[in-house]
């Protein structure tokens, strides 16, 4: 007989529950003492392929592996007790086919113990969405501006401006939701797009860039912190200076350090006071 641990976790079934309920807040973590800060404030965490910009300086989030992503993950899960942990499926890991999506996914869940995977692509990826869900794995689609095809967009563009795209992307959101997704990221549409697919779902829907309506929202931590250098995105706001924090913090160690001022006696060890 085996003895299970209590989860204490908001789980995927109560994320979905959030629906018409209460608004769902999300934010993403990359490392112990962001995730640990974040997690009893938090419903969701999203251990994002962004770090590949946020936290590698790369110019697109094309180049982070399952490994890199995987580790980062088991960072944030180690440091959180609270929020559900979603981590992204990176490029590369899962457009080959739904079976190399499992196996990569599988392996990212066992390496971290996340509680679900995310993943990027229109109505085609809905089979792939089809086959985790149904082999155990919660998945998070995300539809419209969608990073991995930047590409392909020729850029990180708002998507669904004219009717035509916005019907491709309604028609995204509901295939992913027929293949079982729990939930829906719509980054980067036309607010309107993003109220029509929020109501017309029964799953909830996260925005970045999409609008008010939306079941929950989520962005970029770095961005709401003043982390980010001098460019945040349109749809950010940045809720405090941390940067400015810091600044001051290290000025004044360096100036301690040349001056003499640290370490102090009670940071050295043997020494009687
Ligand atoms: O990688 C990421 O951070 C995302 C967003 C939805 C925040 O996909």
């Amino acid at each position: 007989m085996s003895v299970h641990a209590e989860i204490k976790r908001i789980s995927v079934p109560q994320l979905m529950a959030r629906k018409g309920q209460e608004k769902i807040a999300a934010l993403t973590a990359y490392t112990a003492p962001f995730a640990r800060l974040l997690d009893p404030i938090l419903d969701m965490i999203l251990i994002g392929d962004s770090t590949a910009m946020v936290g590698y300086g790369l110019p697109d989030t094309l180049s982070i592996s399952a490994d890199q992503l995987a580790a980062h993950a088991a960072a944030v899960v180690r440091s959180t007790s609270h929020a559900c942990i979603i981590v992204d499926m990176p490029f590369g890991s899962y457009q080959e086919s739904p079976q190399q999506a499992f196996a990569n996914a599988a392996r990212m869940l066992a390496a971290s113990g996340a509680d679900g995977v995310k993943l990027e692509g229109g109505a085609v990826m809905a089979d792939t969405t089809r086959f985790l869900v149904d082999r155990g794995i919660p998945v998070l689609a995300h539809v419209g501006l969608m990073p991995q095809y930047v590409n392909t967009m020729g850029g990180f563009k708002a998507q669904g401006m004219t009717d035509e795209s916005a019907e491709v992307i309604l028609r995204d959101a509901v295939a992913h939701e027929q293949a079982g997704a729990f939930g829906l990221v719509l980054e980067g549409i036309a607010e309107g797009l993003g109220r029509r697919i929020t109501d017309a779902l029964a799953i909830p829907t996260i925005g970045i860039g999409a609008t008010p309506a939306c079941d929950g929202q989520i962005l970029v931590t770095e961005d709401i912190l003043g982390l980010s250098g001098d460019r945040i995105p349109k749809f950010a706001r940045q809720f405090a200076d941390v940067g400015a924090v810091i600044r001051t913090a290290v000025e004044q160690y360096a100036s301690d350090v040349r001056s003499g001022a640290f370490p102090a006696p009670e940071n050295c060890f043997g020494v009687k006071r």
